[in-house]
């Protein structure tokens, strides 16, 4: 799917606020995921990478690099799990299965409704309060447990029949 005029012309407004083109790219790539679906398909990576005045592997490598750049389809809600270490020893792994016993899917996957997708990342920053998850790029849910998973999901499919927009993840809090 090629980006659409509206979104080209939402990214060249960014052009005067940066000393270059390609400095909009992060800027680009969330206009991208706020309105393709949450994830960079590779269909618009050489679009991008022309319109910025870049090569299409400048864009990839950022879209791999950081975590709240998506390379595959997600799910509305994207609950990303951290399983660096300090998360691994308080629970990380069994959060991750409880996830996916949960919405039947395993991490990685979207669900049939595209309501949700599991992801793993890396540090997350905040290893104090391991093991820690974040939905949407948006607020982190802190030291969770696998036995918040169910609340967390209901939360989550309770905002979605209210309509909400992916602004406010609904996810609360940890512990
Ligand atoms: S190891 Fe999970 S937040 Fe640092």
């Amino acid at each position: 799917m090629p980006l659409s005029e509206e979104l080209k012309a939402r990214i060249t407004a960014e052009f005067p606020k940066y000393p270059e083109r390609r400095a909009v790219l992060l800027t680009a790539l969330h206009f991208i995921q706020e309105e393709c679906g949450g994830w960079v398909s590779p269909d618009v990576v050489p679009e991008l990478a022309e319109l910025l005045g870049i090569l299409p592997i400048d864009v990839e490598e950022v879209v791999s690099f950081y975590p709240m750049y998506h390379p595959d389809r997600v799910g509305r809600f994207h609950v990303q799990v951290c399983t660096n270490i300090a998360c691994c020893i308080r629970g990380a792994r069994g959060v991750v299965r409880r996830l996916e016993e949960q919405l039947d899917v395993l991490s990685g996957e979207v669900t049939e409704d595209g309501l949700f997708s599991i992801g793993e990342v890396e540090c997350l920053g905040s290893c104090g309060t391991a093991p820690v998850l974040m939905v949407n790029n948006e607020r982190f849910v802190e030291n969770v447990s696998a036995d918040d998973v169910p609340g967390l999901v209901e939360r989550l499919r309770a905002r979605a029949a209210g309509g909400g927009a992916n602004g406010s993840n609904g996810a609360g809090g940890g512990r």
